[in-house]
């Protein structure tokens, strides 16, 4: 049997049974050898090794050889510093293969991120239906993933009545942030909404201190004021701005906030994957959305809407419809296959890093006016979302 201990200076006392790795702060990483049956030791017994420590066999320290040196009783273990094994290159390899996944996860999820927002401003300047373009990305993702499912390219989940009703609620916030965020993107600059979606931390600390009761350390509420200062800030100063296309954005923060509290819940003890679990939510919140869709916008208009947009831009206009339902399917499924590989916390980083690439990128395509006051106002909220994202995430 060989335990192998990476890098680490501890200490035995009185050859103690219990060595903790000193690297992680929490008491339960620590990890407890079998009792001992070794000779009273009388002192503290150090060893220090800054290469990989090989103890060759926990059984033997219990047998270990003791020596007499004056009155003092001294035990030693057999130990060898060990070179770097193949187990260790091993380990490197598995490790950078895991970053290298990730990376390309979050590349992708930028990327199509990016595309979804210019094809859906694209549409959303040609043909002003919000309800109707949210109503087709959920469509396209629900038709892509039963497609999967029936042609075996993905498997479908298996999922029970209990699994529906938990996801209900879910449906229900992320139809809300959807559809709101859609709205405000079809009133303002696409750069303006995800400057106020970048307040989103804001929202969820908010929604959980006031209505949930919890408690966060202070570090959390500090950072909140260059989120919430940055946002106002970049609001007061924005050149078109429109309070439709505001609220579209505030609403759709406290949705998803929601939604995310509810995903939590709803998911425990259960074993869909990120990508089927995005799948599921597409479906049922299609089912909710289109009745209102018709209720608020209606055939009628989508259809004048559909043929001016047409005559507009050409029939080549299908394509960036089909771009922005098909993209907005993809990047969300991404995004959710990459929660299943990283922490929470390396998501909301990635989400921040994915609006400056969203805001960057639209606004050199769109044109869009950005005086130096709106532009610092933007700057100081996605710093502080970064700043809420680095607060150790063991405290919430
Ligand atoms: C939507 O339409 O659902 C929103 O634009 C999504 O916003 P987010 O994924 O960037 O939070």
């Amino acid at each position: 049997m060989i335990f192998s201990l990476n890098q680490s200076n501890f200490t035995i006392p009185r050859c103690s049974s219990k060595i903790t790795d000193h690297r992680r702060s929490s008491p339960s990483k620590s990890f407890v050898l079998p009792p001992v049956s070794t000779p009273k030791i009388n002192r503290f017994f150090v060893i220090s090794s800054s290469k990989p420590l090989h103890v060759s066999s926990i059984q033997t320290l219990g047998s270990m050889h003791s020596l007499e040196h004056d009155d003092r009783r001294v035990t030693s273990c057999k130990a060898y510093e060990a070179d770097r094994s193949a187990g260790e290159l091993v380990v490197e390899k598995i490790e950078a293969a895991k970053r290298a996944k990730i990376g390309f996860y979050f590349a992708t999820w930028w990327f199509l991120n990016v595309i979804f927002n210019i094809y859906n401003k694209k549409v959303l300047n040609a043909f002003p239906y919000p309800w109707l373009t949210s109503t087709l990305s959920l469509a396209a993702g629900s038709v892509i993933m039963l497609i999967s499912w029936a042609t075996k390219v993905a498997d479908a989940p298996n999922t029970d009545l209990d699994f529906w009703k938990s996801l209900f609620p879910v449906a229900l916030a992320h139809t809300i942030g959807h559809v709101a965020a859609t709205v405000s993107m079809s009133k303002v600059a696409v750069s303006f909404t995800h400057i106020i979606k970048s307040g989103e931390p804001a929202f969820s600390v908010l929604v959980s201190r006031f209505i949930l009761g919890e408690t966060f350390p202070t570090s959390v509420y500090l950072s909140l004021v260059p989120i919430i200062g940055g946002c106002g800030l970049a609001a007061l100063t924005e050149l078109n701005f429109n309070m439709t296309g505001f609220m579209g954005a505030m609403i759709s923060n406290l949705a998803f906030v929601f939604r995310n509290i509810f995903s939590k819940r709803g998911m425990k003890g259960k074993s869909v994957s990120g990508m089927n679990y995005y799948a599921c939510l597409s479906m049922l919140s299609l089912l909710i959305l289109t009745p209102f869709a018709i209720a608020v916008e209606g055939p009628k208009m989508w259809a004048a809407g559909w043929h001016n947009a047409v005559y507009e831009i050409g029939p080549h206009f299908i394509w960036w419809v089909a771009a922005q339902s098909i993209f907005y399917h993809l990047y969300n499924q991404v995004s959710y296959m990459s929660l299943d590989e990283i922490s929470p916390l390396t998501f909301s980083v990635g989400n921040t890093m994915k609006r400056i690439s969203v805001i960057v990128s639209s606004i050199i395509i769109f044109h869009t006016p950005v005086q130096p006051i709106n532009a610092l106002g933007a700057a100081i909220a996605i710093f502080g979302t970064f700043l809420y994202s680095q607060v150790p995430h063991y405290l919430f």
